[in-house]
């Protein structure tokens, strides 16, 4: 929040809803006159929208961000904030098979209306798109084992829950440190059936056209793929390479970085909520 800087009569948006926690703070900051809207792709975080005549809920995936601001009649805003991933609500609800923890059909869409599901990836996906999602979404290291030892289960029966999953890759699993194992698999499968990455990079690019200038983009993340990302986007405008530089070498950057060094929980705050302690905030001003 204080990141935003909250202006009473600014307009605000909520790109991960969710539960509505950053928003209900949000609108308790801003003015008679301000606005908020909020984004979630998830049709259960429709269940949260909040009774509140500044507050707009938009179902639709952040990747449309700039098209649905515009058709609610809104071009330029002073902030938006991203809290990215799976929600509480999502990971504990042992339905949406996003959690090693229970056992349930292997979906892990965050909008249950998508087609593409976990149990799609895992047995139609071949040997060498599974070692490449493995091995970048997951940085496992036996990714290439790993892809073969899924496409050989498959070939039996295929492959539809939580419990077949870590059943087949238990024997490949370090010894000790299986949790941690099944942990980095379910987040390469859940990186792709959403397709995070692709996602978070058209958002973060048409932040740049949203925020007015002196604008504010705060974006929380919690895996390394979607913080390099984020962290690039803002210092560089874009996610590889230098940046650019016009006709005289005057450096062209949307953005003016914050706080050079992400911002993370207090080892207070992570003893309190456990799921804070892989959060890198990041913080950039639109110049
Ligand atoms: C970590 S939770 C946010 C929790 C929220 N800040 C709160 O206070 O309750 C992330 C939420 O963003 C949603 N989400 C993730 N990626 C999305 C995307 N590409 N488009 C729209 N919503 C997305 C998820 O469905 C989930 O509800």
């Amino acid at each position: 929040m204080e990141a935003l800087a909250i202006k009473p009569d600014g307009v605000y948006v909520d790109v991960t809803f969710g539960g509505g926690g950053h928003s209900k703070e949000l609108l308790r900051q801003l003015g008679p006159n301000g606005k908020l809207y909020g984004f979630d792709q998830d049709p259960d975080a429709l269940r949260n929208v909040i009774d509140d005549g500044r507050f707009v809920l938009i179902h639709q995936n952040f990747r449309f961000l700039k098209n649905n601001l515009r058709l609610h009649g809104v071009s330029e805003v002073d902030g938006v904030l991203a809290d990215l991933g799976v929600s509480s609500h999502q990971f504990d609800h042992a339905a949406r098979g996003f959690s090693t923890r229970f056992e349930a059909t292997l979906d892990m869409r965050m909008d249950q209306e998508g087609e593409r599901d976990a149990k799609t990836v895992l047995n139609t996906y071949s040997e060498s798109e599974l070692h490449r999602i493995f091995g970048m979404y997951g940085e496992l290291h036996n990714a290439r084992t790993l892809a073969k030892t899924v496409v050989t289960a498959r070939i039996n029966q295929p492959i539809r829950t939580v419990d077949t999953l870590k059943d087949i890759v238990r024997k490949i699993a370090p010894r000790g440190r299986e949790h941690k194992y099944y942990a980095q698999l379910f987040q390469a499968l859940r990186i792709e059936v959403n397709g995070e990455l692709e996602a978070l990079q058209e958002f973060l690019q048409q932040t740049v056209a949203v925020l007015r200038p002196g604008g504010k983009l705060v974006v929380m993340s919690y895996h390394s793929l979607e913080d390099r990302l984020v962290k690039n986007f803002m210092a560089k405008g874009k996610f590889k390479g230098e940046v650019e530089k016009d006709f005289f070498g005057h450096e062209i950057k949307p953005f003016k970085v914050i706080a050079r060094k992400a911002i993370v929980a207090s080892a207070e705050e992570v003893s309190r909520n456990s799921r804070a302690r892989s959060a890198k905030l990041r913080v950039a001003e639109k110049i």
